[in-house]
This record gives structure tokens, sequence and C-alpha cells, in this order.
């Protein structure tokens, strides 16, 4: 099969530029699909972080720490783009206004008025692919739950709760960095870190929240910088925001976690949906298991577990035995992205990477969550 070639364009060389780059190096790793991704151009803010992509990736033939660059690059066709979310608004701006075609990190902008400039720079710009990523949702169990969403077979949602959860910040001394910081964070705080991650697939089947009461704590309030000296640690640790999502057919409780000190869990992921139906359950904790229970009226009510296997949206070499992990989840979202970028809706199977407007519904739960903090009260979403 002759695959077709994206020439993408990597935008911060850090935590998340490494997973791709080495998504992209692991292609093989997936069966029958025609299209194949390549690095060809590389951007960070220091030479340094881009000597380890000048070593590992051959197609490298572009390294800069100017954005722009790739962006006048005819050889570019696409870019991902992970840098901190204060750079968001304007990196994926020009990006979009260069006509290349964007991946960029989730929350997709530090607020929602940096989040409304990306999205009319989508909306103008309509023949330019703007995703936001966020692989979770790409995990066997998580994918599983999702097919049932789409076919709706929970019957009347009774609630859903969804969660992100992460322990390491319970520990003082960890050095401050900028995802601890408002300046470059955002004020949403760990929701506009992690809470993307759990309101994807709510969002892709329409159970936006309508209102939000949230409970937000500051735990560690001071961090030592680089030298050891103690400085201001400003976001929120933890939110808990519980919402009353309403759509035309059904209103329901849906309960949001997002936890930077959760005692245990390095990196939970999980979504709940209880339904007249079906209920179901999955969590990256254990990624290879998943509960479900499905349910006819007067019938026994027995949760089933089993070990999911390794199927996700896109086929692999992996034996469905085996165990899946963050990085598959990572590999199979890119392919769900290079998938639509070539076929739009034809592309091979149903889940397409979050858009622009679900990012922005996201915004909206945020910026109201934070409104429900300061008031005490109820707050209305968007
Ligand atoms: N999908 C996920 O699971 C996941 C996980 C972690 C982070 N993220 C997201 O990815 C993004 C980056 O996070 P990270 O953990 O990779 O951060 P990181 O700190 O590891 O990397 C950030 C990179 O941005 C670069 N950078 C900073 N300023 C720049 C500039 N002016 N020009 C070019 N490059 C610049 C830095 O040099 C660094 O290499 C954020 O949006 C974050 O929310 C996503």
């Amino acid at each position: 099969m002759t695959k077709r070639q994206i020439h993408f364009g990597l935008i911060g060389c850090g935590m998340m530029g490494r997973e791709f780059a080495s998504a992209a190096a692991r292609w093989f790793h997936l069966l029958d699909l025609d299209v194949e991704p390549r690095i060809v151009a590389v951007c960070s803010r220091t030479p340094a972080s881009m000597e380890w992509f000048e070593r590992n990736v051959p197609t490298v033939r572009l390294a800069t720490t100017d954005y722009r660059q790739l962006l006048e690059d005819p050889g570019v066709e696409a870019i991902y783009c992970a840098v901190p979310h204060n750079l968001h608004e304007q990196f994926y701006v020009d990006t979009i206004q260069a006509g290349k075609h964007l991946l960029g990190e989730k929350p997709f902008g530090i607020d929602l008025e940096a989040n409304r400039a990306i999205v009319a720079a989508a909306r103008q710009n309509p023949n330019v692919l703007v995703r936001c990523a966020s692989q979770f949702p790409f995990f066997p169990g998580a994918y599983r739950i999702g097919q049932w969403m789409r076919e709706g077979r929970f019957g009347r949602i009774i609630e859903v709760e969804a969660g992100f959860w992460h322990s390491s910040d319970l520990n003082p001394h960890k050095p401050i960095n900028w995802k601890r910081r408002i300046a470059t964070n955002g004020e949403y705080g760990c929701m506009g870190d992690l809470g993307f991650h759990i309101l994807y697939l709510p969002l892709r089947f329409g159970w936006k929240p309508k209102d939000v009461r949230a409970l937000l704590s500051k735990i560690v309030n001071e961090r030592p910088d680089r030298d050891g000296n103690l400085v201001p640690c400003d976001t929120w640790d933890n939110a808990i925001l519980a919402c009353d999502v309403e759509t035309e057919a059904q209103k329901f409780p849906m309960v949001l976690s997002t936890k930077r000190i959760s005692p245990g869990h390095a990196n939970t992921w999980f979504i709940r949906v209880l339904g007249t139906a079906l209920s179901a359950e999955a969590m990256t904790r254990n990624p290879k298991q998943m509960t479900w229970l499905p349910y006819t009226p007067g019938g026994e009510q027995a949760w089933r577990v089993a070990d999911v296997p390794h199927q996700s949206a896109y086929s692999t070499i992996t034996g469905s035995i085996h165990e899946f992990g963050f990085s598959d989840a990572i590999l199979q979202m890119f392919a769900a992205f290079c998938d639509e970028l070539v076929h739009g809706p034809e592309m091979k199977q149903p889940l397409y990477c979050a858009t622009p407007k679900e990012a922005a519904q996201s915004h909206q739960v945020f910026t109201a969550a934070l409104e429900s903090h300061r008031t005490g009260q109820t707050a209305s979403v968007g």
C-alpha cells in the first residue's frame, strides 16, 4: 500500500513533543492505515531541548527557536503544538492563519478569551483541520464506552462521573514548574491542565453541563524554585464540579473531578456512566479491565468484570491479550488526526479528535466553575 505522507512540524520539544515524535517513529505498529506522518521540522525555546530530536528523528531537516519559520515553510503541512498554555493563543492562531493543519494540545488557550480567538481563527479557515489533543478516550475500555454512547445503549442516563487524578503534588518538595503558576498555566489551575481529558467524551455526545457548582481547593501554597527558595504556587490543586446536564431528551447530574493531589493516583483517568439499560466504567488505573452492568427491568443487577482486548480505534500488531498504555493512546489519537486530515468524514473509524467547539465548551465549563467558586453559587455555563 502506498501511504500518503503528511509532513509535520512540531512546536514544543518537551514531554509531549517527545511522545509525539516517538509515536511517529513507530508508525509501522499500526496496520492497514494508508497515511503516515513524517516529522520534518521542530521548534523549541532552547536549542538544548531540540538536541534529542536531532539525534533521534532522522527526518528532521529544520530545528529552530522561532516557530514562525515552521509556519513559513511550504514543506510543512501540519503542526503538532505542545507549549505552555500562555502561548496557545498566539501559536495556534498563527498556525491556523498560515494555513497549516493543527493538532494543538489542550486546554486550547489559557482562558476563555484566548480560546475564543483560536476558535474564531479556526472558523475563518475552514480548510484547515484544527483539533485539540486528548488521547484518553482511545484507551480500549473508554473507546468501547464511547461506542456504546454512540449507539445509545445506556437507556436513560442516571448519572455520569468522570475524573482525572494525579498525586505527585502531595510532595511539598516537588519543585515549581509552569503548570503550577497562573501566569503560564492559567487561572483554571488543575481544571485547565486535566479537565479537557474528562469532558471530551461527554461533550462528544452532547452532554454539555447547563450549570455548575464548584469546589476548588489549594492545598500546597508554596513550592521550591530551582534554587530551593519557596515561591508562591498559586494554581488550584483540586476541583470537584457538580454539573446539571440537560439535553433535548433528558436531564441528569454529572460530577467531574480534576485533582493534582489525590493520594496514590499517579495518572488515573476514568469515566463511569450509569444508565437504566446499561452502566459501564473504564479507568486507566487498570487499563485492561472494564466493568459493565446490562439491565432489563426486573432482571439481575450483576456487574461484569472483564479484561478488554488491546483494541482501540486502529488495529495494531499487538496481540489482543496485551496491555494498552499512555503511548499507545497517543499513537491512536495521532492516527485519528492523520486519518481525518486525509479522508475527512470518510475516515476509517468514528472517533475523530476533539474539535474547537468541544474545547470551547470545556472553557465555558471551567469559566463557570471559577465564577461558582467565587460567588458560592451555582453558575450557568455559556
Ligand atoms: N495530552 C496529554 O496527556 C498531555 C500531558 C501533558 C501535557 N499536555 C499539554 O501539552 C502542552 C505542553 O506540555 P508539556 O508537558 O509537554 O510541557 P513541557 O514543559 O514538557 O514542554 C513545553 C515545551 O514548550 C517549549 N517552549 C516554551 N516556550 C516556547 C517558545 N516560545 N517557542 C517554542 N517552544 C517553546 C519548551 O522549550 C518546552 O520544550 C500543554 O498544553 C499541556 O497541557 C498534554
